[in-house]
């Protein structure tokens, strides 16, 4: 990962890590701050719960267009490889399974199997001691160690049966095995990669695309939700390529907020319009 040296800015490491600090970072700043209103009060710590954007419920439902187009999720049989990548924390993870096997019907137990990822240690660590339940770990999205089955691994045992990650006991990500990830989820994560070098080619987003296509099956798909436009966004995925895989844009709408989504305090709104971007991976036969 490359840094922007003109300025401090989310597409940053150091950038995050401040963020996310339990003594001073901006979560605990906030948390100061408003630490009389209700809404806090209630609903626990930001170092837990914190949203980019919206809550879930607000982009529900485009999450559910989306899906049905995407040929991996129509299998039923076994659970879903997810990666949510840059998960800060944001509690998507819990909603995966809502949505699989209630508005979609998939039947496999469990419906999914959902890694969050993010480049902090700090809230990585503060997530995994919270939540025990949850897969976590340590990684950049620029680089996630992308392995390709070995040959003798494939005549031992089918895809399906062998470690899709491998993580170090500290959590750090190990490895990830190319073509192995049935859905991708990044709320926010393109946007502070984007956040550095404005108005010129970003190398760190086309290290992070590239990744993606490379760690995501023929058949999956990744879902972006962004305040980026179209024109910045789609290049570096139309661009992408793994061997034969390549993403195909089949999906866009926006939400917009209200002025209820606007005020939310554990959510971090940067403006009311946001989009919504799904790519499948295809091969050149599809
Ligand atoms: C805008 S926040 C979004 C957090 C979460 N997805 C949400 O919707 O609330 C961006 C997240 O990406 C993470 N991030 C930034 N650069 C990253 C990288 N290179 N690899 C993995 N995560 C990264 C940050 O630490 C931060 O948690």
């Amino acid at each position: 990962m490359q840094d922007d040296t003109k300025e401090w800015n989310p597409g940053r490491a150091d950038f995050w890590v401040q963020f996310y600090d339990d003594e001073d970072g901006h979560l605990r700043e906030k948390e100061q701050q408003h630490k009389k209103s209700r809404e806090l009060a209630e609903g626990g710590s930001l170092m837990d719960h914190y949203e980019w954007f919206m809550e879930y419920p607000l982009y529900e439902k485009k999450l559910l267009a989306f899906l049905p187009q995407v040929p991996t999720a129509r299998t039923t049989e076994k659970p879903m490889r997810w990666l949510h990548v840059g998960c800060g924390n944001s509690d998507f993870c819990d909603q995966v399974e809502g949505l699989l096997s209630d508005q979609l019907s998939v039947s496999a137990s469990p419906p999914a199997e959902v890694l969050n990822v993010d480049i902090c240690e700090n809230i990585i660590t503060h997530l995994a001691r919270r939540f025990p339940w949850r897969l976590y770990a340590v990684g950049n999205c620029c680089d996630l160690h992308v392995t390709a089955r070995s040959a003798s691994l494939s005549q031992e045992r089918p895809a399906g049966e062998e470690p899709w990650f491998v993580l170090d006991n500290t959590l750090h990500v190990q490895m990830v095995r190319q073509s192995a990830v049935d859905v991708v989820f990044d709320k926010g994560t393109a946007d502070a990669l984007l956040s550095a070098f404005a108005g010129e080619f970003n190398p760190n987003m086309e290290a992070y695309v590239g990744e993606m296509l490379k760690v995501l099956r023929p058949g999956g798909a990744m879902f972006v939700i962004s305040i980026n436009s179209e024109e910045v966004v789609n290049p570096y995925f139309l661009s992408a390529q793994d061997g034969d895989k390549s993403f195909q844009l089949v999906f866009t709408d926006v939400v917009e907020l209200g002025a209820g989504g606007l005020r939310h305090l554990r959510v971090e709104t940067l403006g009311s319009r946001y989009s919504c971007y799904g790519y499948t991976v295809v091969l050149p036969a599809d």
